[in-house]
């Protein structure tokens, strides 16, 4: 039996150089009233959550804000400094058995319309997971082991790059400020969880930070 649970974003923002004139981030607070290109299950609740997808088996929802955005200054020009963070919680009335998860994805096209749901999370598909043509940058939520994407367990943060199986993943939590210690979450819990993924242009790293959302930004990050 598989329950597939509601997963809902409440807030999104992206800070990058070249959005605008005065530097001021791309900022979500809600979705209300919002143009994001949405299909299949995503919509907007009343209350102003972005639901992706709704607890029916065997569906995918995505949301895109709906123009292009530059992620370099010139055609040649390398991939600039940025940082996203958004807030979200997995719902299920089933607390131990959900599946599959969300994903924050970058990518050339909005149109997913033949990737799979499930463990493919709309990303892709059997035919295209791993194609360097898909040219897509994901982080993903995941709270089922997938043995065919060499998952490490049923409740993890990875970065994905073209392919489901992942360059980099860790099972979710954070390492607390004072401790340093590792404190397990659980994606599933239905709570609300704040993600944090930072790009350094310069030195070409990826960082991903995920905790509580009544806490303050993790020092170091997950992954
Ligand atoms: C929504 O965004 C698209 C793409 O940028 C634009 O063409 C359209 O006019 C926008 N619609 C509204 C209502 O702002
Ligand atoms: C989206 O992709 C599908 C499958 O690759 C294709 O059949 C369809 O025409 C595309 N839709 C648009 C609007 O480009
Ligand atoms: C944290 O999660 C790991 C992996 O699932 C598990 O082995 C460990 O016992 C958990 N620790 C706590 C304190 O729940
Ligand atoms: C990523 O994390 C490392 C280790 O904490 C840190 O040195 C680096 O500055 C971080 N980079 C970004 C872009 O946050």
């Amino acid at each position: 039996m598989k329950f597939f649970p509601p997963c809902l974003l409440l807030s999104f923002g992206l800070h990058l150089a070249t959005l605008s004139a005065d530097g001021s981030p791309l900022l979500y607070l809600g979705f209300s009233g919002t143009n994001l290109s949405m299909d299949e299950t995503a919509t907007i609740t009343p209350s102003g959550l972005l639901e992706l997808t709704n607890g029916i088996v065997n569906r995918k929802g995505h949301a895109f804000y709906p123009a292009p955005l530059h992620f370099r200054k010139s055609h040649n020009g390398k991939v600039q400094s940025l940082s996203i963070s958004f807030v979200f919680g997995i719902r299920s009335s089933y607390l131990s058995m959900t599946q599959h998860g969300l994903a924050f994805v970058v990518a050339p096209s909005k149109n997913f319309t033949d990737a799979l749901a499930n463990q493919y999370l709309g990303l892709t598909n059997t035919v295209k997971n791993g194609n360097p043509k898909n040219h897509f940058f994901a982080v993903e939520l995941d709270t089922a082991l997938s043995i065919e994407f060499k998952d490490i367990d049923a409740n993890h943060v990875v970065i994905n790059i073209n392919d489901l199986n992942s360059i980099e993943s860790s099972s979710a939590g954070y390492y607390d400020d004072t401790s340093a210690s590792f404190q397990n979450l659980s994606l599933n819990s239905g709570e609300a969880m704040q993600v944090w993924v930072a790009y350094d242009g310069q030195a070409k790293q990826i960082n991903v930070t995920i905790a509580p959302l009544e806490k303050e930004k993790p020092v170091r990050p997950l992954i």
